[in-house]
């Protein structure tokens, strides 16, 4: 069964075709960084307009290079939540439109169970049950993945989400955006020991996590160090506070392992599953608990349709479908509850 995917959750327009929620036929991504990098992050408003102008494209490409007609595809399925809402809303209404000129069904697909799905094409062997860590722009979280389309919040942040944190830090670096990825960069020629930073931890929730203070504390030591006229050490300060907030995800992340004994997959998911010191302090922590480790290939860790087409097939199997009243929302709980 072959599904037609759309994303357009924050700032890239994508579409892919999709063959049982494992193969993909084409994926095509038209990313707005260079647009908004001269902002320092991502503008809402020229975000929607972006996808507006590309989705038509977008699509027309990913059919063509899945030597596909519309009517050749069983489905489309489009991400409908969490996001940002004027930018979801051009995916969401592009598909209705497809969907009824078609006749097609119309599969909504929650961001982050997509996010975790990019590890089902990655890793065709990979069936539930298992524990992810989503860590994304927008969302830190550890889920106990009891099947497809079953899901157990058992930790997620209390505040700023891990990548949200890296990319403000690195923004008072001065690192361009998206900062997540030039701190990671940055940080490779650092000393993650230069700088001390707290160990955050919420009180009473062992598997929550809370970034924000560790975010203040970054920008505390540049604002002393500016008024001092000192110039901040980017690498070791990057690699110091990276390895604080990979700490923090080990840490919880070993945790969640013990409540479920009998999981013995860890996955990684979301933007900052691309981290170099995460992917490296993760499999160290895979050996010493003896878990099967799974990593989504680097190119499916960020924002993509084909992660979309891959969850969209196991919710059309569960039966999922929406009508012509389908609406985005910016917050949605994993659970969709
Ligand atoms: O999952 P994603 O593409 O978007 C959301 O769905 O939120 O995640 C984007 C986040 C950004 O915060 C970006 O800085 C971060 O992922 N990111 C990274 C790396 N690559 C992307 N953070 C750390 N190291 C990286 N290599």
């Amino acid at each position: 069964m072959k599904i037609l995917a759309l994303e357009s959750s924050c700032d890239e327009t994508a579409a892919a075709v999709v063959e049982n929620g494992r193969t993909v036929l084409s994926s095509v991504v038209a990313t707005q960084i260079e647009r908004h990098k001269i902002f320092g992050g991502v503008v809402p408003e020229i975000a929607s307009r972006m996808h507006a102008e590309a989705i038509s494209e977008v699509t027309r490409q990913a059919l063509e290079q899945a030597s596909c007609k519309l009517s050749d595809v069983d489905a489309v399925a489009v991400t409908y939540a969490p996001g940002l809402i004027g930018a979801l809303l051009v995916g969401v209404n592009y598909a209705k439109g497809l969907s009824l000129s078609s006749g097609l069904p119309l599969v909504p697909v929650h961001h982050l169970r997509s996010h975790i799905a990019a590890n089902y094409i990655t890793h065709p062997d990979l069936e539930p049950p298992f524990l992810c860590l989503v860590v994304s722009g927008g969302n830190t979280l550890l889920v106990h993945v009891r099947d497809y389309t079953d899901f157990q919040v058992l930790g997620r942040t209390r505040d700023d989400a891990a990548g949200e944190a890296l990319d403000k830090a690195a923004r008072a670096m001065g690192l361009p955006y998206p900062g997540g990825v030039h701190l990671d960069k940055a940080a490779k020629d650092g000393n993650d020991k230069a700088f001390s930073f707290p160990h955050p931890h919420v009180e009473g929730s062992p598997l929550d996590f809370s970034f924000s203070g560790l975010k203040t504390s970054v920008v505390n030591i540049i604002h002393n160090a500016n008024q001092k006229g000192e110039t901040v050490p980017v690498a070791d300060l990057g690699a110091s506070f990276l390895r604080a907030v990979v700490d923090s995800l080990v840490s919880n992340t070993q945790k969640a392992l013990q409540t479920l004994p009998v999981t013995k997959k860890l996955v990684l998911a979301g933007g900052v599953s691309a981290n170099s010191v995460l992917r490296a302090d993760m499999q160290q922590l895979a050996k010493r608990t003896g878990v099967d480790l799974y990593l989504p290939e680097l190119s499916l860790c960020g924002d993509n349709a084909a992660m979309v087409g891959a969850q969209g097939y196991y919710e059309y199997l569960a039966g999922k479908r929406a009508g012509m009243d389908l609406n985005a929302f910016a917050t949605m709980p994993i659970t969709e509850e």
